[in-house]
């Protein structure tokens, strides 16, 4: 048999233990909605899941496509956005919307994701992949942790980040890319969590170099002046 890898053993867990959430392929689809996959990403940047969940309901019933949400006026995706907070996002919202309304639909690859108002690189991978299935190295803050702990990288935030970013890289696989980014949000969220990690149920605890030392000390803060 092959050696297991972190990809191979993150997917295959990913595979039973996804968390079913509204903007990813639904049973039977063969890929996420663009669209949705955009939306949610902008919501969650600085929102939680919980939080986000029936504004992107709203969202999606009332502009369930891109097209709909470049005609909506101003006010109207105001209102809506009234109490996520962060209001800059949904101006911005709208602009790209248009945007991509005048490209005659969303651009697939990174460098192109990026000239769209509000999203950043983040963003960008995180579409790139769960959108469009390319390879893209998606890095938010469960993936630092994730990362900084797989490795036991003792270089402080936020110089780790390049180190994380090189790792995370190495870690990324060619196929799934975009799946497997949201199988180390998962496990970033629910099992390598910032206090108290369940090492126990993680798939990855062979292959995670922080597990006999002190999870929690990584990814290590940076000294307090
Ligand atoms: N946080 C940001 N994007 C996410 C996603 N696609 N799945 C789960 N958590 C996320």
């Amino acid at each position: 048999a092959a050696k297991p890898t972190v990809s191979g053993v993150l997917l295959d867990w990913y595979d039973r233990h996804a968390r079913d959430l509204p903007w990813r392929a639904q049973p039977g689809e063969p890929a996420a909605d663009p669209y949705r996959v955009w939306l949610s990403e902008i919501m969650l940047q600085q929102t939680t899941v919980a939080a986000v969940k029936p504004y992107f309901a709203r969202f999606t019933e009332v502009w369930p496509t891109v097209e709909a949400l470049a005609e909506a006026s101003e006010e109207d995706v105001m209102a809506a956005w009234a109490g996520l907070g962060y209001y800059s996002r949904a101006r911005n919202l709208l602009m790209a919307a248009k945007a991509v309304g005048d490209l005659g639909g969303f651009p697939e690859t990174e460098a192109e994701l990026r000239r769209l108002p509000g999203v950043g690189e983040y963003t960008a991978a995180a579409i790139a992949a769960i959108a469009f299935g390319r390879r893209a190295v998606v890095v938010d803050a469960n993936v630092e942790r994730v990362v900084s702990r797989l490795f036991a990288i003792e270089e402080p935030l936020p110089k780790a980040r390049r180190a994380i970013r090189a790792h995370a890289d190495a870690i990324t696989p060619d196929r799934r890319a975009g799946d497997f980014a949201q199988a180390m949000m998962d496990l970033g969220s629910q099992v390598c969590t910032t206090r108290a990690p369940q090492c126990l149920l993680c798939p990855l605890a062979r292959f995670c170099e922080a597990r006999t030392q002190e999870p929690e000390r990584f990814p290590v803060k940076p000294p307090r002046k």
